[in-house]
């Protein structure tokens, strides 16, 4: 299924419950106060467990009637969450096997929150009977758009149940004992096992080094929480077939394979909470924000996504919560939009009057008024999201796609080599977006397991582990004609985590025309350098020492004792080539580099610190111009644009405000 409103959304997290003893005045003041903010949908129920279910299997829908009828008839559709993210105390003391277990084996107490165990089967039972009483009640409710899975799932649970759920996991993965201790190099320090139950969890008072096992508890915890998912959302597909499900993602999380938890959702969304500078420091802000988007679209299969939350001035869990300036906020909302968002939601819609989040921002802050700058800020954005509305279901179209996995994400931080515990992988994959944004390309995420059919240009850095079958898309890619660029730490380890041996080489080496013999780990004090077109670039943290088998050397290292050996080479193979980037080297020349031999043109060149990226309808095409920057910047075309919302034209050259997003469209 698809999801599709008609309108970008813009809206939040809406808890009124907070408020049940002030239904005739706050409940009221709330539907004025987001009409006149341009709201259109509210997320409710998040964290409503112990109002919907005051006790165990006491339940009272009477109030959620209400807030459903208010956003309907105040002409708001709801974005219509279930539970599980906190529980009611009473449900911890009843069934203790929700609450989690340490990897030190200790049982949690009752606190907090998204922190129960996936594997409780009371949890699943008490979580699917509330989500089915939700969707029973409201499927026919005009107000229901779309299902908010949970909120931000997170984490793993070691208990009983747990160990348990993992042998089984295990079990299905490697079918025998022999298999999985040969699989993960049990003959080493006496680990064989003899049969599954003898297995364990990863733990600091047992297991701390083994990386096949702790790779593996990291893929089961992935799974097991998908699984759960999946349990959540078994009787949302049987009463609501036609309503589609999302589950908040978060920033810069590592635990879950998003990719793969992705495909289970129809549509992806995600929670934004960028730390604005106010200076400078805004565009590396402005960047990072960027790839995540990217990373989520491309997680919810480059369909539209949606940003569930994001705060509308500050946030509270900042050591330092500084205020935004004003026209960050636009910029925020406008950024997400054109990276591809059908929506600007914010955490939360009103402040409550206590708990942990009292001072967080909101639009509607603590003391219940609208005369602040946040509320006409979020109110502007309203506006601008109406007038864009022609935005809303557009996609991206890029051609050069970038590969971020998490299994290569994890089996790096399992690493134990160069820079142990810091190899850098994601700020490297960052580096690349970077360089991309400022050549002016707009760019898709993918992993390992995705199609890569529609790109002329894949960038695969530090691909240390090749996932079964990845080796062969890859080479199929470039055969057909593909350009892939590829990095040292490319091609090391299989799907299992075992190394590649020559008798049974990486499916890289055969792309990369190369053969990597060393790879020399560089501290802070140690630097090489290498010359390509006419500039001297320095190299730093990882150089590899290779050989060629066909490929042909484009610079080599110059001080070292490697000194001579190629650092850059291409190799063609079928219709395309592979370019392999053997050391980490400053982004400077990964800008040089890509400007030089990308064949795919960009869409506009830009400033520094001006970005560029588009959405197509099946007519028109939209190109935002972005510029975090606090002085102005520019896009230079090769046609003739028009300001989608001024309906200027205004030729090739696209001047953008400081700290401001311009929609063109062609002229
Ligand atoms: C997360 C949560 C919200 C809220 C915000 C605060 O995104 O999903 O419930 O706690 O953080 O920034
Ligand atoms: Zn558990």
């Amino acid at each position: 299924m698809r999801f599709h409103y008609p309108e970008l959304l813009h809206g939040g997290d809406y808890n009124p419950e907070q408020w049940m003893e002030q239904k005739d005045t706050i409940w009221k003041e709330d539907m004025r106060y987001a009409k006149e903010a341009g709201i259109n949908t509210l997320s409710v129920g998040i964290f409503s467990w112990s109002y919907l279910e005051p006790e165990d299997g006491v339940y009272d829908f009477s109030w959620m009637d209400e807030v459903m009828d208010n956003l309907a008839a105040n002409g708001m559709k709801a974005v219509l969450a279930t539970p599980s993210g906190a529980r009611p105390p009473w449900l911890a003391k009843k069934y203790p096997s929700v609450l989690r277990m340490t990897d030190k084996r200790e049982r949690r107490l009752y606190g907090d929150r998204h922190n129960a165990c996936y594997s409780s089967l009371d949890y699943e039972r008490k979580v699917t009977e509330i989500n089915t009483r939700l969707a029973q009640r409201y499927k026919d409710h005009p107000a229901l758009m779309l299902w908010h899975i949970s909120n931000e799932y997170a984490n793993d649970c070691h208990c009983p149940l747990c160990q348990q759920r993992f042998r089984e996991w295990l079990k299905e993965r490697y079918g025998t004992i022999e298999n999985l201790n040969r699989c993960w190099w049990n003959g080493f320090w006496s680990h064989r096992f003899n049969s599954f139950d003898e297995i364990e969890s990863p733990s600091r008072i047992g297991e701390t080094t083994s990386p096949e096992l702790k790779l593996a508890w990291r893929r089961f915890s992935s799974d097991n929480l998908i699984r759960f998912f999946k349990t959540e959302i078994a009787p949302l597909r049987q009463y609501t077939p036609d309503v589609p499900v999302t589950t908040n993602l978060m920033y810069h999380f590592n635990e879950v394979d998003y990719f793969k938890l992705g495909r289970e959702m129809d549509v992806a969304s995600w929670d934004n909470y960028p730390v604005w500078k106010g200076d400078e420091r805004d565009v590396a802000v402005s960047r990072d924000s960027a790839f995540w988007h990217d990373v989520i679209r491309g997680v919810g299969g480059q369909k539209p996504f949606l940003l569930m939350e994001s705060s509308p001035s500050s946030v509270n869990w900042q050591p330092i919560n500084r205020l935004r300036m004003p026209g960050t906020l636009m910029y925020q909302g406008m950024q997400a939009i054109a990276h591809g968002s059908d929506s600007v939601q914010y955490f939360q819609f009103r402040a409550g009057r206590g708990g942990s989040e009292q001072y967080h921002g909101a639009v509607i802050d603590r003391t219940g008024t609208n005369q602040t700058r946040t509320f006409r800020e979020v109110a502007q954005v309203g506006q601008r999201l109406k007038e864009l509305k022609c935005l809303a279901g557009t996609q991206t179209r890029n051609e050069i796609a970038l590969l971020f996995d998490w299994n290569v994400r994890w089996a790096l931080d399992e690493a134990s080599l160069l820079h142990k515990g810091n190899q850098k992988y994601l700020e490297t994959v960052q580096s690349f977006h970077n360089a991309l944004c400022t050549l002016g390309y707009g760019v898709d995420l993918v992993d390992e397991t995705c199609d890569l059919s529609s790109y002329r240009v894949l960038i695969a850095p530090m691909a240390y582990m090749t996932r079964d079958g990845f080796g062969e898309r890859a080479a199929q890619f470039v055969q057909n004609g593909g350009t892939l660029i590829t990095t040292y730490l490319g091609g090391y380890v299989n799907e299992e985590l075992l190394t590649y041996m020559d008798a049974d080489p990486s499916p890289l080496n055969a792309l990369t025309g190369m053969h990597v013999d060393e790879c020399d780990a560089l501290d802070d004090r140690t630097f090489d350098a290498f010359d390509w077109n006419g500039k001297r670039y320095q190299v730093k943290e990882m150089a590899e020492i290779s050989h060629i088998t066909t490929a042909e050397a484009l610079a080599a290292y110059t001080q070292r004792f490697y000194k001579g050996t190629p650092c850059l080479t291409v190799n063609h193979y079928g219709d395309g080539r592979c370019y392999y980037i053997a050391a980490r080297t400053e982004e400077a020349f990964l800008v040089d580099f890509l400007r030089e031999v990308l064949t795919v043109s960009p869409l506009a060149q830009v400033s520094e610190g001006v970005s560029v990226t588009a959405r197509f309808s099946d007519e028109k095409r939209y190109v935002f111009v972005h510029n975090p920057a606090h002085e102005p910047g520019q896009a230079v075309f090769e046609s003739s644009m028009r300001d989608v919302l001024t309906g200027e034209e205004l030729g090739k050259v696209c001047p953008v405000d400081a700290l401001s997003i311009r929609v063109l469209t062609d002229a």
